[in-house]
């Protein structure tokens, strides 16, 4: 297959239903260019537009990217606030596209502590595409796993204050429908580009039995190859769910 051509998804192949991805190391790309970080970002916004391609390409259900932490307020003002203007204009510039391509978009985190007019363009893009289903595209912006608990336990716990609810009734069933993503299948694969073998405070519950892969191709350069070859280790695994490989594949052959 030439290079430039697209990679088509095998039928064959195990796909993941839902992709969860810590975009890391734009920084870096940039300084290896001596360049300043905003100019990795900015490159890093042309990869998710990629992954995007590709996942409706392989007809992948959901996807979730990380692009702001609840810890990355600590970074320099300045990027900060590069990295929202950034956020702005790519949601502005792309969403039509996205809508387009029956993309559905949402973002979760607190977003109460964007500026005005983030929030206002988030809420818009939401309800452009609200009705759309070829894809799930989750922005994680101002998101922690541990706030996505913390969150959801607040609300439960209102519902108890209300006497709606009984401390008794608290399940994991219960609390996973107030945690964010609670309406997608949980992330069946996790990619972390740029080389840190670490969860960052991402999707603490939903990865309780995401299949992990971690790459040291820093995110800007994260190509359709590289997306591929994630997909491929991803088919490789045998998934077990605490079962023995044994009853696995018995079931496999039942099926
Ligand atoms: C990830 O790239 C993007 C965000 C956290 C916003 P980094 O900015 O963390 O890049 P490195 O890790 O410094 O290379
Ligand atoms: C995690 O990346 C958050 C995002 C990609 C948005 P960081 O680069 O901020 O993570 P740490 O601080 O190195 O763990
Ligand atoms: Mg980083």
């Amino acid at each position: 297959m030439p290079a430039s051509q697209p990679p088509r998804s095998q039928p064959s192949m195990v796909m993941p239903r839902h992709v969860a991805i810590i975009m890391d190391g734009n920084g870096r790309w940039a300084r290896q260019r001596r360049m300043p970080r905003i100019a990795g970002h900015r490159a890093g916004v042309k990869s998710v537009r990629r992954v995007l391609e590709q996942c409706l390409e392989y007809g992948i259900e959901a996807l979730t990217v990380f692009a702001f932490s609840t810890e990355n307020w600590r970074r320099p003002q300045k990027e900060v606030g590069l990295l929202m203007d950034l956020f702005l204009t790519s949601l502005e510039r792309e969403v039509q596209r996205l809508h387009q391509h029956d993309v559905r978009v949402r973002i979760i985190g607190d977003r109460s502590r964007f500026p005005a007019k983030l929030q206002n363009r988030i809420a818009e893009a939401e309800r452009l595409t609200a009705g759309n289903s070829a894809l799930t595209f989750t922005i994680a912006a101002n998101y922690g796993g541990r706030w996505d608990i913390t969150q959801a336990v607040r609300r439960l716990a209102e519902s108890v204050e209300r006497g709606e609810l009984r401390a008794g009734q608290i399940s994991e069933e219960l609390l996973q429908g107030y945690l964010e993503l609670a309406d997608l299948p949980e992330p069946d694969l996790f990619i972390r580009t740029g080389g840190e073998q670490r969860v960052s405070n991402f999707l603490l519950w939903q990865l309780a039995y995401t299949e992990f892969y971690f790459t040291d191709t820093l995110w800007p350069d994260f190509d359709k190859e590289s997306f591929l070859a994630a997909t491929e280790s991803f088919a490789a695994r045998e998934r077990r769910f605490g079962r023995t490989s044994e009853q696995v594949e018995r079931q496999q052959g039942a099926q």
